[in-house]
C-alpha cells in the first residue's frame, strides 16, 4: 500500500543510490515545490546538497527571511542567498512593458544562478521541483502561454548536469502532503501561487522603490486580514496591485493626491480560469481602512470584480 511515508523512504533510497558521494545543486524560489525538494534531498544526502536562493527583492514582505529561517534555520540546508535587489532594480529602472520586465527578471535570475553555480566545484546534479503536471503539459500550447511564464531557476545552457526531479510523479496536493509529512511549516506548504517575477508585475508600469514598498506593505495587510477572517484556504490567490495613477482624496482637512491600490482575489482550480472571490464586505472594509491608514501615499482602494476570462489573474 502506497503511503507518503513509503514514498519518502523509497525516494530517499533512490536518491542516495543515484547520487552516491557526488554533489547536487538546487535553486530555491521560496515556493512550495523547490522547498520540498530541498528538504527531501537534505534528508537523503545532507551536506552533498547546495542550494542557491536568488533574492530579487521582489518577494512579499519578509518572505526571503522566512525561507531562510525555515530551510537553513530549521532544516539545516546549506543555502547560498544571493541578495540581488539592487541589481534587479537597476536593470528594471524605467522599464514599463510587462513582457520586457518578465524577460529582464527571468534572464537576470538565470544569470545570477549560473554565476553562483560556477563558483561551486564538482556539482554533478541539478535538482528541480518539476511536478507531474509540468511533465504532461510541457510542449503543449495552453492559455498560460498567452503571457510568457518565466519560472525561476531555468537550466543554464552552458552547464551539463544530470537532472533530479523527485516530484515528477506527484500532483500539487501530493507535494503539500509530502511537505507536511516532512514536517515543513504550514505557511510554506499552503503558500498561495506566486509568480516568478513577483511584485515586479504587481507594480504596473515602471517600478520604483517607493511603489514596491506600497505594494509590499498593502499586500501584507491584505494577507493578514484574509488570514484573520479564516479565508486564506478558500481563496486561491489574493494580492494587491499598484496601477500607478493618482487620484484626489481628503484626509482630515487636507486634500490628498495619492495612489490607488487594487485588490485581486480569486477562486480557481488551476489558475487557467478564475472567478473573483466573494470576500464579505466587512472584511474588505477592514482591509481598505487599514491600507489607507497604514500605508503612506495610498488614498483609494478598488476591488477587482472580473473573472478570467476575460481578465487575467495578474494585472500585467
Ligand atoms: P494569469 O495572470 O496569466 O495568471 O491569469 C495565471 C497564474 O499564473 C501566475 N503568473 C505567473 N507565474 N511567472 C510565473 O511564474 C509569470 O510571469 C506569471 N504571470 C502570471 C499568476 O500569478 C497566476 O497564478
Amino acid at each position: 500500500n502506497w503511503t507518503m511515508q513509503n514514498f519518502i523512504d523509497m525516494e530517499v533510497e533512490k536518491i542516495r543510490e543515484l547520487v552516491g558521494d557526488r554533489k547536487v545543486l538546487l535553486g530555491l524560489s521560496g515556493g512550495v515545490d523547490s522547498s520540498v525538494v530541498g528538504v527531501l534531498l537534505n534528508k537523503a544526502i545532507g551536506d552533498q546538497l547546495t542550494c542557491i536562493f536568488v533574492d530579487h527583492g521582489l518577494l512579499r514582505k519578509d518572505e526571503g527571511d522566512q525561507v531562510m529561517a525555515s530551510l537553513e534555520g530549521k532544516f539545516g540546508l546549506n543555502v547560498i542567498r544571493v541578495d540581488a535587489k539592487d541589481r534587479f532594480m537597476n536593470k528594471l529602472a524605467g522599464v514599463s512593458d510587462p513582457e520586457q520586465k518578465r524577460k529582464i527578471i527571468g534572464n537576470e535570475f538565470v544569470y545570477l544562478f549560473n554565476d553562483e553555480a560556477l563558483k561551486l566545484d564538482g556539482i554533478d546534479f541539478l535538482a528541480q521541483g518539476t511536478l507531474y503536471t509540468d511533465v504532461i503539459e510541457s510542449g503543449t500550447a495552453t492559455a498560460q502561454t498567452i503571457k510568457s511564464h518565466h519560472n525561476v531557476g531555468g537550466l543554464p545552457d552552458d552547464m551539463t548536469f544530470e537532472l533530479i526531479e523527485p516530484l515528477n510523479t506527484l500532483f500539487k496536493d501530493e507535494v503539500r502532503e509530502l511537505g507536511l509529512e516532512l514536517e515543513m511549516p504550514e505557511a510554506l506548504i499552503w503558500r498561495q501561487p506566486f509568480p516568478g517575477p513577483g511584485l515586479g508585475i504587481r507594480v504596473i508600469g515602471d517600478i520604483t522603490e517607493e511603489k514596491l514598498e506600497i505594494v509590499r506593505e498593502s499586500d501584507a495587510i491584505l494577507r493578514d486580514e484574509i488570514k484573520k477572517a479564516g479565508l486564506d484556504r478558500d481563496i486561491w490567490q489574493y494580492f494587491t496591485v499598484l496601477p500607478g495613477f493618482k487620484s484626489v482624496g481628503v484626509m482630515g482637512d487636507a486634500r490628498t493626491y495619492d495612489y490607488t491600490i487594487g485588490i485581486r482575489a480569486i477562486t480557481s482550480i488551476d489558475g487557467m480560469t478564475a472567478d473573483f472571490a466573494r470576500i464579505p464586505w466587512d472584511v474588505l472594509q477592514k482591509i481598505s481602512v487599514r491600507i489607507v491608514n497604514e500605508v503612506k501615499h495610498v488614498n483609494r482602494i478598488v476591488y477587482d470584480i472580473t473573472s478570467k476570462p476575460p481578465s487575467t489573474v495578474e494585472w500585467e
